[in-house]
């Protein structure tokens, strides 16, 4: 990549991709007051994945497990997308072509409107019977402990995909063959350590990969542009493409609007 400006190259590329795929993380809703899990305040910092984020764990203690959960929807229920999440919306409707793909649980994405959207971890807003299976969103805040499926009063577990589990298949799907066929990749806020999905990045043809973290991580080396930078705050500094005028195949230039 040549030596210009991160954010002018960055804003070129975007002008001109046809098939941009986004790939985000934990680190894109931090600006939003949600806390990511390995950075210096994260949440596996204060506790252990294998005693709250894994089927064994729920099996064992459902009630800690809830009161886990409790505690995060607590904690996400006032947060509010910040402009990284508001310009990947916009951007989604300026660029037909674009996917978002996102590891994030808390529902900031589609709350700013995103809604070309693989949740590839879940929502942790959705509620899913372990008895007959049911799903709903349930934005209660907290539930009761431990909640019960109002069909067959089965315990409900999180919507979310622990550790040791698979991805779901579609989800996967979706992603792996989007990334494959991208002409531009960002890898947004992931520290990206935990697979399938930390390897998406190496499975691009041709791609242009750029990473956005204040951090470097185990992708950096192998991406064409690393931008150093907190998500929400560069975003401010990137115009968005607004619609196509009729009738042109071009995007023009126009700031997303609104107060950063
Ligand atoms: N903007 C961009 N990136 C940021 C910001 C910010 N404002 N603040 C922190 N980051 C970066 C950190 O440098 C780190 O690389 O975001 C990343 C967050 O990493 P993690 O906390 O590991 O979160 P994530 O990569 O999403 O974790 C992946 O692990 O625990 C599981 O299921 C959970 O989906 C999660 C998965």
């Amino acid at each position: 990549m040549s030596g210009r400006d991160p954010v002018a190259e960055l804003t070129g590329l975007l002008r001109k991709a046809r098939r941009p795929v986004a790939l985000t993380g934990a680190g894109v809703s931090a600006e939003s007051g949600v806390p990511t899990f390995r950075g210096p305040d994260g949440l596996w910092r204060r506790h252990r994945p294998e005693d709250l984020a894994t089927p064994e764990a729920f099996a064992r203690d459902p009630a800690l497990v809830w009161e886990w959960y409790n505690w995060r929807r607590e904690r996400i229920a006032p947060a509010r997308p910040n402009p990284a999440h508001r310009w990947l919306a916009a951007y989604e409707r300026a660029n037909p072509g674009f996917l978002l793909i996102t590891q994030n649980v808390d529902g900031l994405h589609r709350l700013a409107g995103s809604r070309r959207l693989v949740e590839v971890h879940g929502n942790l807003w959705v509620l899913r019977c372990t008895r007959c299976g049911r799903e709903g969103e349930d934005r209660r805040v907290p539930l009761p402990v431990p909640p019960r499926c109002p069909e067959c009063g089965g315990l409900l577990r999180p919507g979310v995909v622990w550790f040791g589990e698979p991805l779901p298949a579609e989800a996967l799907t979706r992603s792996t063959e989007a990334v494959q066929e991208a002409d531009l990749l960002l890898v947004i806020g992931t520290s990206a350590v935990v697979q399938p999905v930390a390897s998406f990045p190496l499975l691009a043809r041709g791609a242009v990969v750029v990473e956005i973290n204040p951090a470097a991580t185990p992708l950096t080396p192998s991406l064409d542009l690393s931008v150093r930078s907190a998500a929400g705050a560069l975003f401010r500094r990137i115009p968005l493409p607004g619609p196509p005028p009729a009738g042109s195949g071009s995007p023009s230039p126009s700031h997303p609007g609104g107060t950063p």
